[in-house]
């Protein structure tokens, strides 16, 4: 009787040190580290929309996630990832600060065999996606946001007659461009004009100022100054490249007390309201949300070095760009409730 019971003391305890012990190559998963950057916390869409989402759906795949400011310098960037490759994390997750700069970051990853997933701004170099097999880019197609603009703003011109200030036909427009160089920006700025054009619609560009980081300070100061100077009183419409640029000329409109067309892209909450209130006439959904879980799909199955889209809704452009675009949509004073939060 004794020994059984000693037998059955040894079992309970084998039975519990088994269970405690470490699973060695038990098949358990693995935590997923991503290394991630935002090219600058003050940018309004990439702080306010995509890395909230970014954090979100990271902590709901039970992936742990490290976003860092790169505070609008490529070398502050370059350091980050090394520092992140010390640190031996599963998978990257990089916004380019300068897009001609990705071939030494993706350099790097290669080197350290690390994952890389580029987001948001494409990179501009020929054959730097060709220079290794783990890099994908997710973000959009940039020209969609000019077009969906431009076709929104020549409806609502051929629509108001009134537009026409000095009724000579010819849309006399200013340009709050982004960051020069960015595909974005340039997309936005050469696709919204040429929907004017297309429309045979002739248009004079009074003036064109750009902005690195985006900027509603920026918008502010360039609408502000193009109202007091020589064609201020010409302008008919202002189109900017996205939303942050387009607060700051609404309230350069507002104090001045001059009421304009105006059209922005990215469709943030705030730019809902002011279509509300009548202070922009449009914009164009850059769904962040959706680039940041496709982001982080293709992080997650980069890691477990699987397939990048497999299990995702995602599909990749068959162009040799190696990227998932996520579509554009038209927001307008018609349809913007359906875009509210
Ligand atoms: C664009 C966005 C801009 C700005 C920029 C930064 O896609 O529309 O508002 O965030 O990215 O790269
Ligand atoms: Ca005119």
């Amino acid at each position: 009787m004794k020994r059984g019971i000693e037998f059955l003391a040894i079992a309970i305890l084998v039975t519990l040190a088994m269970a405690c012990a470490p699973k060695a190559d038990s098949g358990a998963a693995k935590q997923i580290v991503i290394g991630a950057n935002i090219y600058s916390f003050a940018d309004n869409f990439m702080n306010g929309v995509m890395k909230p989402e970014l954090e979100r759906y990271a902590a709901g795949k039970g992936a742990k996630i490290e976003i860092v400011d790169s505070e609008g310098q490529q070398a502050k960037l370059n350091d980050q990832i090394d520092v992140f490759i010390t640190k031996k994390v599963s998978v990257l997750a990089i916004n380019l600060v300068d897009p001609a700069s990705a071939s030494a970051v993706i350099a790097k990853a290669k080197k350290a065999g690390i994952p890389l997933i580029l987001f948001n701004k494409e990179p501009t170099e020929a054959g730097a996606m060709a220079s290794y097999d783990k890099v994908w880019y997710v973000g959009t197609n940039s020209a969609e946001s000019g077009i969906i603009q431009g076709q929104m703003m020549v409806a609502d011109w051929k629509a108001n007659p009134s537009w026409d200030k000095n009724k000579d036909g010819v849309v006399q427009y200013v340009m709050l461009k982004g960051e020069p160089g960015h595909p974005d920006a340039e997309a936005r700025t050469r696709e919204s004009v040429k929907a004017f054009v297309d429309a045979g619609i002739k248009v004079e560009q009074l003036a064109l100022e750009a902005d690195p980081n985006w900027s509603t300070q920026h918008g502010n100061d360039k609408m502000a100054a193009w109202l007091t100077s020589s064609f201020g009183k010409d302008i008919e419409l202002v189109i900017c490249n996205n939303d942050g640029m387009a607060f700051g000329a609404i309230n350069a409109l507002k104090a001045a007390g001059v009421k304009l067309p105006l059209y922005g892209v990215d469709a943030l909450d705030q730019a809902l309201t002011h279509i509300a209130d009548g202070e922009m006439n449009g914009t164009v959904l850059n769904d962040g949300v959706n680039q940041s879980r496709a982001t982080l799909d293709l992080a997650i199955n980069a890691a477990m070095g699987k397939n990048v889209t497999e299990g995702t809704k995602w599909s990749l452009t068959t162009d040799g760009s190696k990227a998932v675009r996520v579509p554009y949509l038209p927001v307008t004073p018609a349809n913007y409730k359906e875009f509210r939060k």
